[in-house]
């Protein structure tokens, strides 16, 4: 089985994310890389993890002009990540010129495509927030449309919340990945996380990635506690 976890290197400096980096990396399967590393360390950070022999998900999800996200992904793909994410709300022609970047990209210097994963709506939205901004569908079916036009639109993967999961798996075909976080073990504090699975119920769901913050990083021991999720996986 390949490894599933993804950690998230959820901390300020290059520093702090290497240090961690080094400790987990036998236990997990990739990085994430957020914003908030990502801008305070610069994409030397990505890089740097890369050096390392370790794969890299690009979180910045991208949001713009079809040609400037295009570019963006390219300068992506350039540093060599695997995964990256674009919103799903940015429209078809947006999401078709990200895979076809990331497509040409990487053809051009003879790395395998990474996958571009769509997010659909942000897990902190409900439907007051979605009617705020003129969006009268429910949440679950706003998922449903912007998953289904990001897999016409090409792309090959989405990030979920645990419990789109199934659903969703009832409806998109079975070759896209679906990423998620909202991951808990049951051991660790409560937090702002409101709707989670644990990581065998999310793989059982059908999720084919996990992402994994705060139960890693902020564990005692970040490395025992990677371990135990994967033995939890086996
Ligand atoms: O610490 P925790 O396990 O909650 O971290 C989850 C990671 O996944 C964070 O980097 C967070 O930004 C990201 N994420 C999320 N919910 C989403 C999308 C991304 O928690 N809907």
């Amino acid at each position: 089985m390949r490894n599933p976890i993804i950690a998230a290197l959820d901390v300020p400096d290059a520093e702090t994310a290497l240090k961690l980096a080094a400790q987990i990396a036998p236990a997990v399967g990739a990085f994430k890389i957020g914003k908030e590393l990502f801008v305070s360390a610069g994409p030397d950070i990505v890089r740097r993890v890369r050096d390392t022999g370790a794969s890299v998900f690009l979180d910045l999800k991208f949001h713009d002009i079809p040609n400037t996200v295009a570019r963006a992904v390219a300068a992506a793909v350039r540093l060599d990540v695997q995964m990256l994410t674009v919103h799903t709300s940015g429209g078809s022609e947006m999401m078709r010129a990200a895979e076809k970047s990331a497509h040409d990209t990487a053809k051009s210097l003879k790395l395998p495509r990474p996958l571009v994963l769509g997010v659909t709506v942000l897990t902190s939205m409900d439907s007051d927030a979605l009617a705020e901004i003129g969006c009268e569908a429910n949440v679950g079916h706003q998922v449903e449309r912007l998953a289904s036009l990001a897999v016409n639109s090409g792309l090959r993967g989405l990030v979920c919340s645990p419990l789109e999961i199934a659903d969703l798996r009832e409806f998109l075909p079975a070759e896209i990945q679906l990423v998620t976080p909202g991951i808990r073990t049951g051991a660790e504090k409560a937090d702002d996380q409101k709707r989670t699975l644990t990581p065998r119920e999310a793989i059982t769901a059908g999720a084919n990635w996990l992402v994994i913050g705060r139960p890693i990083y902020a564990a005692e021991n970040p490395r025992a506690a990677a371990e135990k999720i994967l033995a939890s996986l086996k």
